[in-house]
């Protein structure tokens, strides 16, 4: 059987349609209970938000197709600037025959390997059960609770070394073919020279499309970094 094609792509890559279906997603009641502002949020606000992302290079905001359809969104931001720590999100829609929860990991690696991410921290609000129940009940490695209220429970994921979480990821890889689209990313920079960079990349945004588009596929030596 074919496999599923997942697209990741950054936020700053996407057409304004793409942003107004994430709006849409964002928006869904089923979704924005969950977030920490459940507010409906405005076309305007939404995408002045992603517009400021091309200036912002500790935020991460990926948008998910599968098998080109709409599927979620998993964001990642640096709580320190040289990006050892960061706050995740993610949120679906629909189902898809690929996990949500899959693609964070996915995407971690890719932090990981770019930005030498070492942990993620999740806010969860504690009425979520689809969304907390595994941490907690699935005993997952490296993930601990660090606070919990009746409001929210904050999880800290140290990520595991990078060939046990390269092995990791690669099982993914045989189960999905993922692109990755996003702008050129310099691996393991200072902070500094990240943002410089970031900068200059973003005022080119259009000019190399066809270099930005890294690939990954089930074969480990061709990972996408
Ligand atoms: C939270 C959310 C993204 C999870 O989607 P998902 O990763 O695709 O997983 P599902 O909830 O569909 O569950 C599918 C399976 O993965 C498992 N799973 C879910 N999260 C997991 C995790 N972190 N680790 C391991 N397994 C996990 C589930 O237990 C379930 O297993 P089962 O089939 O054996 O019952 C999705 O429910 C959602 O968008 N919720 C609304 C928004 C939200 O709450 N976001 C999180 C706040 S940051």
């Amino acid at each position: 059987m074919a496999k599923s094609k997942l697209t990741i792509t950054d936020f700053t890559k996407l057409a304004t349609r793409d942003l107004l279906t994430i709006l849409k997603m964002r928006n869904h009641p089923s979704i924005r209970c969950w977030m920490t502002n459940s507010n409906v949020i405005e076309v305007e606000e939404h995408l002045a938000f992603c517009q400021k992302l091309h200036l912002d290079p500790f935020s991460k905001y990926f948008f998910i197709t599968c098998d080109d359809k709409p599927y979620g969104v998993v964001s990642v931001k640096a709580i320190n600037d040289n990006w050892q720590n960061a706050l995740t999100g993610y949120y679906k829609l629909t189902d898809s025959p690929y996990p949500l929860w899959k693609v964070r990991r996915i995407i971690l690696h890719f932090m990981q390997k770019n930005f030498g991410l070492k942990r993620s921290y999740l806010i969860i609000n504690s009425h979520n059960e689809r969304s907390l129940n595994p941490f907690l009940d699935k005993k997952i490695l490296g993930v601990r609770v660090i606070r919990q209220d009746d409001t929210y429970h904050y999880l800290e994921c140290t990520l595991p070394q990078a060939r046990i979480f390269a092995d990791e990821i690669a099982k993914y890889l045989q189960e999905v073919e993922v692109n990755f689209i996003v702008p050129t990313l310099l691996p393991y920079t200072s902070a500094l020279r990240q943002k410089a960079l970031f900068i200059k990349a973003s005022i080119n945004i259009d000019s190399n499309d066809t270099q930005d588009h890294q690939t990954c596929t089930n074969k480990r030596d061709r990972s996408y970094a």
